[in-house]
């Protein structure tokens, strides 16, 4: 019996070197302490041994177990305290792992590039809703129900009356509404249309620009979309001012820039054109200003509606507008 004694120690001493966890604890002390453990059984033998030997291994073996509590007591300590080997090597010399810094979105800072460009020619900035009502987003820019402008609009609609805003345009009349000329003003924010490919996208960023003055003309819309141009992308790239129409402008003009891409040769962003639409311009229609309560044979206005992505991309030459919203961590720390 002293020899099962002596192994059964070995045992218990061996099987609490190997634990590491709590869990394991307990599971320990029922197989070798418990009332009906190891120990236990092999006390319960004692009857069957010699009677001058009893009281000898009696108390060796009441010694073993307590040795083998203290142990497991021991063991516990170390465990809930988290002083155990592993803690013990810790290099606490061992320099910290470095926290990665959040940035702005390339959009954001485009956007915000191109506020402070307009700022720094005197333009204010104005915000106003994501979600429009049809009036502030059509019948406002002289855009009436059943009007075929509506179409090239690719409306998110909330309800028949309200929508999910289609261009920056509806902070025209919001602003002109509220305020007498002369005025020079941007607005900046999020547009939504039912829209997408390679240089389209869903949700997207238009910069609104517009100013109110007596005698204001065409050349003054050239003079400083032009100027606009040349400092936002820091060199004389060419541009070109395309007849087009908006039912709030008369006359109205798209600017394409020369695609930085393809140097002006053709590719896929440019459809083979050399040329992408950064925006859409033109005088402010003197429906519009009349609406407003605006005397037309008064003052004149001009406005645009720039795309914030198209000019990010060809300012970061981006091939695929909707490499923007992926979230791809590769691609946005880029910028
Ligand atoms: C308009 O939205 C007019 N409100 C612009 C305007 C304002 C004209 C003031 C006259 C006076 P357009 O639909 O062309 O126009 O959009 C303007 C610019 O937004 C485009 O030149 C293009 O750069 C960008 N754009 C249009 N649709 C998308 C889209 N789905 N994804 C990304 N950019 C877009």
């Amino acid at each position: 019996m002293e020899n099962e004694l002596q192994r059964l120690k070995k045992e218990a001493e061996e099987a609490l070197h190997a634990i590491s966890e709590r869990a394991h604890l307990e599971e320990f002390r029922v197989k070798f302490l418990g009332r009906k453990g190891l120990f236990s059984r092999t006390m319960k033998q004692l009857g069957q041994v010699a009677k001058e030997e009893r009281p000898r291994l009696g108390q060796l073996a009441n010694a073993i177990k307590k040795e083998v509590d203290e142990l497991f007591h021991e063991k516990k300590e170390v465990i809930s305290t988290g002083s155990n080997t592993a803690a013990q090597d810790l290099d606490l010399s061992l320099p910290g792992r470095t926290l990665s810094c959040g940035k702005l979105h390339p959009i954001t800072q485009v956007m915000e590039e191109i506020c402070s460009v307009f700022e720094g020619m005197g333009f204010a900035v104005a915000e106003g809703p994501d979600v429009e009502t049809d009036h502030y987003n059509f019948e406002a820019l002289n855009i009436p129900k059943h009007h075929p402008a509506r179409d090239m609009h690719d409306t998110f609609y909330v309800s028949e009356s309200i929508l999910l805003r289609t261009h920056t345009s509806p902070m025209q009349a919001r602003i002109m509404e509220d305020k007498e000329p002369p005025l020079r003003y941007i607005a900046p924010g999020k547009v939504y249309r039912c829209d997408s490919d390679i240089t389209h996208t869903p949700m997207f960023h238009q910069v609104e620009g517009f100013l109110v003055d007596r005698d204001v003309s065409f050349a003054d819309l050239k003079g400083v979309l032009t100027s606009f141009t040349h400092r936002m992308f820091k060199k004389d790239l060419p541009l070109r001012f395309r007849p087009s129409f908006f039912p709030f402008t008369e006359p109205s003009a798209e600017v394409d820039i020369a695609c930085v891409i393809c140097g002006g040769s053709g590719c896929r962003v440019c459809k083979r054109t050399g040329w992408l639409e950064i925006l859409g311009s033109g005088l402010i229609d003197p429906e519009v200003l009349k609406m407003v309560g605006y005397d037309p044979d008064e003052y004149s206005g001009f406005a645009f509606g720039l795309g914030v992505e198209r000019i990010a991309m060809l300012k970061y030459g981006i091939d695929d507008i909707r490499l923007y919203y992926e979230n791809d961590l590769r691609f946005l720390n880029q910028f």
